[in-house]
């Protein structure tokens, strides 16, 4: 597992998310004009993961459970597909989040019920990692001590069984960028919550090393009208880090979150220029990554070919990031 993990953040490389449930995908989708349905999933997914050169950026893809069953058009299947690449599988494994008893707008992410059967499975057909998003909302009075506790909770739950079953867990606890909060904000909730996290994984006996952070960087609320620059989310989620993630994690594996590609590429980037980190400071992108290859497809087969350039244009400039080497220029190609 501490091989997995190490090699998921191995220099130059990132993880691509691609475990859209069925809803989200549906609405992705919809957004450039293409129809959901099990065929298009599998036409679509195939289009990432057979990207010529992909696995030279991309170190994991992060399944969804149906895709994980679903074959290429060459009969292999996606799996092998990725395994071809030199790309290792993952899982998400929770069953989404859910609006909290007691606590109106807040949720709690649900999923351990026959859990270690459905990781047992799920190694079998090829999984090395799996993942676990808790979702934090912020506003007024919220979030509450128990729904953080709560998701925290659950996290170390999850990363405990996958660890049992010989999977490297990648924890997630989203701070969404939902809102008009300023940065201070969003940088004080994620420190509290990262604190819950980790608590609760040392009482968990969660082996810190054989596993992975995915945590949300520091930004002002999407409708905040203060903007902040690359270095200010740089210095800002750095900060938040150092105080509560111990160095024994081998690395952080940033979302997106709604952030547009470029400005993700250019706050990873920072982050790595900065320095001086106890731990590797990758990616685990969904809309980061895909977005620009998901409007060039819009769901024709003769746009293949230039949905993946633009799948592997990102992957290369977030490779970049990786070292602090991106620039600017990288995006004409
Ligand atoms: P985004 O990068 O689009 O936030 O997705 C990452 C992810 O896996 C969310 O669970």
């Amino acid at each position: 597992m501490e091989t997995t993990a190490r090699a998921l953040v191995a220099p130059g490389k990132g993880i691509l998310a691609a475990d859209e449930s069925t809803g989200t995908i549906e609405k992705r989708f919809k957004s450039v004009g293409a129809t959901g349905t099990p065929e298009t999933r599998r036409a679509y997914r195939e289009l990432l993961f057979t990207a010529p050169g992909l696995g030279e950026f991309i170190s994991g893809v992060i399944l969804f459970d149906e895709t994980a069953r679903q074959k290429a058009g060459d009969g292999t299947t996606l799996i092998g597909t990725l395994q071809r690449q030199g790309i290792i599988p993952g899982i998400k494994v929770d069953v989404g989040a859910q609006a909290m008893a007691g606590f109106p707008g807040e949720k709690l992410t649900l999923g351990l019920d026959g859990l270690r059967e459905r990781l047992a499975e799920y190694r079998e057909l090829g999984a090395r990692f799996t993942k676990w998003r808790a979702v934090i909302t912020l506003g007024t009075d919220l979030p509450t001590d128990p729904c953080l506790r709560a998701n925290a909770h659950g996290l170390a739950c999850f990363a405990a069984l996958s660890q049992e079953a010989g999977l490297v867990p990648l924890v997630e606890p989203e701070v969404l960028m939902d809102g008009d909060h300023p940065l201070a904000c969003h940088a004080a909730v994620t420190q509290r919550m990262l604190r819950f996290v980790f608590d609760a994984l040392a009482e968990h006996r969660v082996r810190l090393e054989a596993m992975l952070l995915k945590p949300n960087m520091v930004l002002p609320g999407q409708d905040c009208p203060q903007t902040a620059s690359a270095s200010e989310v740089a210095e800002a989620t750095l900060q938040c880090m150092r105080r509560t993630v111990p160095a024994a994690v081998p690395g952080l594996v940033f979302l997106s979150g709604g952030q547009s590609d470029v400005r993700a590429t250019e706050n990873l980037n920072a982050m790595n220029r900065l320095g001086g980190a106890p731990w590797e400071l990758g990616f685990s992108f969904g809309r980061a990554l895909q977005d620009p290859a998901l409007k060039a497809w819009s769901g024709l087969p003769g746009n293949v070919a230039r949905a993946q350039q633009e799948l592997l244009l990102r992957a290369k400039c977030n490779g970049a990031a990786r070292s602090g080497t991106y620039t600017a220029a990288m995006e004409e190609g």
